[in-house]
């Protein structure tokens, strides 16, 4: 009833009144309006919750109860009919799965492919445009470590031009360098929106601006903020966007999404096809399917992109502004505590902050801190300065600890975390 009324006003007003406004917008702000999320709740449909203070969502989040039982359900199906037959039966889910990103994304359903991890996403994107000798890429020195290696790569394969821009005092990307690195060569901006070893909120809607005024490609590594923060395809103006389930998402593992702008599907052309992504004319030739889906394989892990699905649609009945004003309180209350650590230096610079918080400690490597930290029943991750080394490089001299918190940790966790954090020495 709520979601007609929204819907009904959605169109009366971005119709009539405000042509500017997109419906998306509003259908969002009716949703979020006046959302509280009763943590209480949250925690006790999160079975992970009682056993550990889990602040490692970066790595890979705790699944609520109902994500775990669609995939048991799902493969007990499988067990029960048949792979095929469970398929079928499940074909409404199956297809739900892209109404759900679309719905988080404000995008098309058919822009969206399922892929079994971020990192693929980016690759099977990034390999489908078509390069000529001497096109040009620019990416940022916190650009996440396996997108640099990939960009390595295809630059080597095509003789590709590899730009890295650096980021400022506030820890992101100089706009003005990045617009100046342009060059009538400049094919593709690949920019990751948070990366792994630091938290800080790339400007990622600016750099789409600034792709868009220059007719450049732009692919936003949304890995780490999808879920967290509030993303809109078409607000960020991104052609390609990709993620991981697991994350923020607080999906299963081994699945991931990539985003395609419809108006650039015509131009990539995928290295890979099947029977799914394409369909065999004659003897000479064949086509690659209208969509995203192009980018899919036939054969895949049908209960977790059913558990995905489902995923997406328990933050979307929370909300996503609601989860991002969250984190980012947890997240302040977080700072505050480890500045008051004389030992304890944050690398995070800017005030556009999200879960994720990295820190170094006098005299303790990262990986002692870490195993430390499990014997008190504290997940955190280590992220390598070799893996992140043209950011890292520059200031650092050993791995990094990464805390990184989710809308259901709460405040007593954070400072219980603190006060072992205060006593390993
Ligand atoms: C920023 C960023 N991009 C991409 C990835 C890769 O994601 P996946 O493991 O799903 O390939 C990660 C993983 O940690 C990441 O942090």
């Amino acid at each position: 009833m709520g979601s007609t009324v929204a819907q009904l006003f959605a169109n009366i007003i971005s119709l009539k009144y405000l042509p500017k406004i997109h419906p998306h917008r509003i259908r969002k702000l009716f949703r979020n309006m006046s959302k509280t999320l009763d943590i209480e709740k949250i925690r006790s449909e999160t079975p992970g919750c009682s056993q550990k203070i889990h602040f490692n969502s970066a790595g890979s989040s705790l699944s609520p109860q109902s994500v775990t039982n669609a995939v048991i359900s799902h493969l007990t199906r499988e067990q029960t009919v048949g792979g095929y037959e469970a398929a079928e039966e499940a074909e409404y889910l199956v297809n739900n799965f892209y109404v759900e990103f679309a719905e988080l994304l404000n995008c098309d359903k058919s822009e969206i492919a399922f892929i079994e991890n971020s990192t693929r996403a980016w690759e099977l994107a990034v390999h489908s445009i078509k390069w000529s000798s001497g096109d040009q890429i620019i990416t940022a020195e916190n650009e996440y470590g396996s997108n640099y290696l990939g960009l390595l790569h295809v630059a080597k394969k095509n003789a590709l031009d590899l730009i890295t821009v650096p980021c400022d005092e506030e820890g992101v990307v100089s706009l003005d360098q990045l617009e100046k690195s342009i060059t009538s060569k400049t094919k593709l901006i690949a920019l990751t929106h948070i990366a792994s070893q630091r938290g800080d909120i790339q400007p990622a809607a600016a750099v789409g601006a600034i792709a868009r005024k220059n007719n450049v490609l732009f692919m936003l590594d949304a890995c780490q903020s999808v879920g967290q923060v509030n993303l809109d395809t078409k607000e960020l103006n991104c052609d390609f966007l990709c993620g991981s389930g697991r994350k923020y998402l607080r999906g299963p593992r081994g699945t991931g999404f990539l985003f395609v702008k419809t108006k650039i599907l015509q131009s990539l052309e995928p290295i890979f096809l099947d029977l799914h992504s394409a369909s065999w004319r004659d003897s000479k030739s064949y086509e690659f399917i209208q969509g995203a889906k192009m980018f899919e394989c036939y054969e895949r892990n049908m209960a977790a992109m059913i558990g995905l699905s489902t995923a997406v649609q328990y933050l979307s009945k929370l909300g996503i502004d609601a989860i991002e004003e969250r984190i980012s309180h947890l997240s302040s209350i977080l700072i505050a505590g480890l500045s008051e650590l004389k030992d304890t230096k944050v690398l995070e610079k800017s005030h556009h902050r999200s879960g994720i918080i990295t820190f170094t400690k006098d005299y303790i490597d990262a990986k002692i801190l870490k195993r430390e930290l499990q014997k008190r029943n504290i997940n955190v991750s280590v992220c390598r300065q070799k893996n992140a080394q043209l950011d890292l490089g520059t200031e650092l001299n050993g791995d990094v600890t990464r805390v990184s918190l989710h809308y259901y940790n709460t405040q007593q966790e954070v400072s219980k975390f603190i006060q072992a954090l205060a006593k390993i020495k």
